[in-house]
Order: structure tokens, then sequence, then C-alpha cells
């Protein structure tokens, strides 16, 4: 039996979902239940009935899973998988900032670890920004850890002031303005699609930012021929593979998460069967945080 058929196989044994982000290796979709984006995740992790969610994504992802869904078994494939912005704010660096910025509600980016979404109001995704940032009818919010997402809701709401944390995607910084324009240049025809982790200055010269999803579903809808995409090389190697007669072309190469590409069908295969790196979180922290995880999911 190949790696695909013995995972196919340990998953109906055990009652075991998997879940995967599209930054994934992309031979990961063929053991998958769900590909999406974190919102769509995070939404099939608390529908599903099974009773072991195999998270193939970065440690926060997981981690969110485990908090939404407390009495599944969490597993992350493979346990080096982190998210370099989550680890960018701890729970004493969200203190000091609170503490310089008293009194203002605080939004959290789903890219946090559960003791900063416990010290939160509200989570949103990138899918949801400025949308969860709206409910809270506020003047202004504080912002972490993402400061371009937080900059980006701004610009597009106009309407509230959002405090940003220094965070950032070392991946999406990597796109930059003369990116923008000399692919504008070159491919003239093309329609420039780019996540909103991406530099302010990158965002406001794109014709469309929007979540993994949204780019997924822009280039889906679209009657347009040909894009240039500005996010995770696993979004650009999808949509190859789902629009074979579309030009989707790397707004640059290299554009990798290595964190994500950490997990292996290997690896995903030996965590199921030896039910290894197993997500837990404090009851305590996963109760705060889990209220932080679920405010978002009402508002959407
Ligand atoms: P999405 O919310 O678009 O899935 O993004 C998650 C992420 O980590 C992007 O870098
Ligand atoms: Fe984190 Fe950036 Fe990787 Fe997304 S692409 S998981 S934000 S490091």
């Amino acid at each position: 039996m190949n790696i695909t058929d013995k995972i196919l196989e340990l998953k109906r044994e055990k009652n075991a979902c998997i879940l995967a982000h599209c930054y994934q290796n992309v031979e990961i979709d063929e053991v998958a239940d769900f590909v999406g984006d974190s919102l769509y995740l995070s939404r099939m992790a608390a529908k599903t009935d099974a009773d072991i969610i195999v998270f193939a994504g970065v440690f926060f992802m997981a981690q969110t899973a485990k908090i939404i869904s407390p009495d599944k078994k969490v597993l992350l494939p493979n346990k080096n998988s982190g998210c370099v912005m989550a680890n960018m704010i701890n729970k004493t660096q969200l203190k000091e900032f609170k503490e310089k910025h008293p009194d203002i509600p605080v939004v959290c980016y789903v890219n946090s670890t559960a003791e900063v979404k416990a010290l939160c109001d509200i989570c949103c995704t990138s899918a949801n920004a400025e949308k969860i940032i709206k409910s809270l009818n506020a003047k202004e919010v504080l912002f972490v850890p993402d400061t371009h997402l937080g900059k980006w809701s701004e610009f597009q709401l106009k309407s509230t002031k959002v405090t940003t944390y220094p965070g950032f995607c070392p991946t999406h910084l990597k796109i930059t303005k003369e990116d923008v324009l000399s692919a504008r240049e070159k491919y003239p025809n093309s329609k420039i699609l780019v996540h909103p982790e991406c530099h302010i200055e990158v965002s406001k010269l794109a014709d469309y930012v929007g979540s993994t999803s949204g780019i997924m579903n822009y280039v889906k809808e679209s009657d347009e021929h040909s894009f240039v995409i500005g996010t995770e090389q696993g979004v650009v190697d999808r949509l190859k593979r789902d629009y074979p007669k579309k030009e989707l072309i790397p707004i640059k190469e290299d554009l990798v998460c290595y964190n994500m590409k950490f997990n292996t069908l290997e690896d995903i295969y030996e965590s199921l069967l030896h039910e290894q790196h197993e997500i837990t979180v404090e009851k305590e922290i996963a109760d705060k945080a889990r209220n932080c995880i679920t405010k978002m999911l009402e508002v959407v």
C-alpha cells in the first residue's frame, strides 16, 4: 500500500479527519477532508464529528482547532511547524501594549497563540478583519500581531483608528512595491491579487486584496484569463491544478512559508499512527481564548 492509501485506511479506522491549509505541499490534498484558509478550517474544526483532527498547517491553527473542539484529539503532523508572525507577540508584550493604550478593545489576528487570544476581545482572520473591527463599533481598536493587516483594514474602513502591534509575516513582506509595478508592466492584461499580510503600499497597488480563499475564489469567479498571485506558493500550485486553462503567475519566485512545508505525508501518517504531537491547552487559557474565537464565528 502506498502512503496515501495507508493514511486513508488509518483515517477510517480511527474516525479521524484531516484539515489542510492551502499553503501545504499540494500532495497533502489527496488525504485531506477539507482544504482551505484559516477561517474555513476553523469552521470545519468546529463542525466535524471526527474523534481525531490532524491539522496539516502551523501550530496556531492546530491550537485554534483544539480550543474550538476541546473534546477531540488534535494532532500537528510536524511539531516544528510554527508561524513566525504568531511568535512575535507573547502575553507579556501584549500586556505592555495594552498598558500603553488603555481601555481600547483588542482585535487579535488568528495567527497568534492561545495565551494571546485569551487576553483579547475578539479574534479575526484575514477574510473578515474589517467586518470584525466594524462589529466593535469603536472609534479606536488595537490590532495584534500583524501591523499590515491592521493598517490595510484601517485604510479600507476609514472610520476606525487601528493602532497596530509591529508584527509581520516575513513571507508576504518579501513582496515589494517594485514587484507589483514590474508585474504590471510585464503582464498588462493580468489582474494582480495579493494577501492583506503584504505591506500596505503593495496592497494599494493591487487589483484585489484578499485572504487565501478570497484569492482562490476571485480566480474561480473571474472571466479574466491571466492573474499575478501575490501570496504563498501553495496557493499558486492549487490554482494551477484547478484551473489549467488560466494563466497563473507567481508575483515572485520562492514565496514560500517554510514552516508550512514541514508537514509531509510521512509526518501525517506517523502522527495518526502513533497519535503523536498532540496539542493541549490549559483549561483556563482555552476557555478565554475560545470566547475570543467564538465571538468571531458569531459575527461571521
Ligand atoms: P489565511 O487566513 O488567508 O488562511 O492566511 C493565513 C496565513 O497564515 C497567511 O499567511
Ligand atoms: Fe505565519 Fe506568514 Fe507562514 Fe502565514 S505565511 S503561517 S503568517 S509565517
